[in-house]
């Protein structure tokens, strides 16, 4: 059996700094109510040129430089992204052409959940020795696809790029178990309707298509009851339980989701990693981004074990336990079977349930605190561009 050890990564995000006071010069919101209902100070977004791509490369260098490899070592590159530079090549081959690398690549389109989509996908390469360097990049430009008149979207979205480099290694690391979900009875609730049922029309274009559209509230509820459960079940596949994790790296989309889902799941919100007030949603280049800076700031340690969980788009969900480097014990992994495996899913269900349960009463009283007083809408920024 071989492990996809974690062994490079890095961040790329841009320089410009949108603050949410820059946005109340835009739409009808205030930074009271963008930080009780999210969390988010402020978020970069990338200036005119910097694409995709761009900030990909960024990424994929400094991860490389810190696996002490070069583009030309790398057997394989996964780009998840909702943003790509053009819909006509995937974005993972200017990645790989720009990166100088000589090996297939290819995008994975799951909204926010992108990226551990991508990483679970690596792991099979590397599991059947098919190959032995995989660079699995999370990465988008999603303000291109915002209605900056839309206030509803325009304060939770982020730009930006992480990467790690995985390689394959005989003892137990990286990926231990993971959880792929999709329900695309709920595609409407979050939607770019652009596309080939919805061509580049003037009259698409004037009904707002190439711009995100969101309901909200049913994607909080969607992401409330599914990123704990999902979670608990890969946290008792990977024959651990949840005193055995370290550090939780959930996807940033909101600070009140993050810590309703740490409070099922019986996580103290030390051990929860949350970057989300300085980048705001990144979506697939989330959990990349907060996994760089946990390492960075010193949160990840030889041997920790940590839980990725993200939901989106589709809608999806995927969560997985991620070992980081080497460990002096190993455990009895998902992709072995014990019965351990069942009975901690077991407990973890069960204690999850009971939780939610608690969570739900207390899900009933968030419209008492949606209530926000309006102000005044100003009449500029009337075609959607984003702020400069
Ligand atoms: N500023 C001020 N008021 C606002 C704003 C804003 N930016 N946005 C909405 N409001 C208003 C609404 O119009 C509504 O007013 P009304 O009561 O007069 O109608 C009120 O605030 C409450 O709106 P809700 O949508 O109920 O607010 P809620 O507390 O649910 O918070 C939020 C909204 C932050 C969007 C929340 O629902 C959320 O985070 N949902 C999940 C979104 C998410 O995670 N999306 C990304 C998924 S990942 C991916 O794949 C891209």
């Amino acid at each position: 059996m071989l492990y996809g050890r974690i062994l490079g990564w890095g961040k790329a995000v841009p320089d410009n700094i949108v603050t949410n006071a820059d946005l109340e010069k835009l739409v009808d919101t205030s930074d009271e109510w963008i930080v009780t209902r999210t969390g988010i100070h402020e978020r970069r977004i990338a200036p005119e040129g910097v694409n995709t791509s761009t900030l990909s490369v960024q990424a994929g260098k400094a991860a490389l430089e810190k696996a002490g490899l070069i583009a030309a070592d790398l057997d394989l590159i996964i780009v998840a992204s909702s943003s790509p530079d053009n819909l006509l090549p995937a974005v993972s081959s200017q990645i790989q052409h720009q990166l100088g690398a000589n090996c297939g690549a290819f995008t994975v389109v799951a909204g926010c959940t992108g990226f551990v989509y991508a990483l679970v996908t690596a792991q099979q390469f590397i599991a059947t020795g098919a190959y032995r360097t995989i660079l699995v990049i999370g990465a988008e430009v999603i303000s291109r696809n915002i209605d900056w008149t839309d206030r509803n979207t325009c304060v939770l979205f982020g730009d930006g790029a992480g990467a790690v480099v995985v390689q394959a290694c005989e003892e137990q690391t990286g990926l231990l178990a993971f959880e792929l979900g999709s329900d695309g009875e709920g595609a409407e609730h979050l939607m770019m309707p652009l596309g080939i049922a919805h061509p580049p029309t003037h009259e698409a274009i004037d009904k707002k298509y190439q711009y995100i559209r969101m309901n909200g509230r049913e994607v909080f509820k969607f992401a409330t009851r599914t990123l704990a459960r999902s979670a608990a079940e890969t946290i008792g596949r990977s024959g651990l339980s949840i005193h055995d994790i370290d550090l939780m790296i959930p996807h940033q989309a909101n600070a009140r989701i993050i810590e309703l889902a740490a409070r099922q799941l019986g996580l103290p919100m030390e051990k929860v990693f949350v970057n989300i007030d300085r980048y705001g949603n990144t979506s697939a280049a989330s959990i990349p981004i907060a996994l760089t800076e946990a390492i960075e700031e010193g949160r990840v340690k030889e041997g920790d074990r940590l839980v990725l969980a993200g939901f989106g788009a589709g809608l999806t969900w995927a969560s997985a336990v991620v070992q980081f480097g080497l460990a002096e014990k190993s455990v009895a992994t998902g992709w072995l079977a014990t019965p351990t495996r069942t009975v901690k899913a077991a407990q973890n269900k069960i204690s999850v349930a009971a939780r939610t349960a608690g969570m739900r009463a207390s899900l009933m009283l968030v419209p008492l605190y949606t209530r926000v007083s309006r102000k005044q809408r100003p009449e500029e920024n009337s075609n959607g561009q984003q702020p400069k």
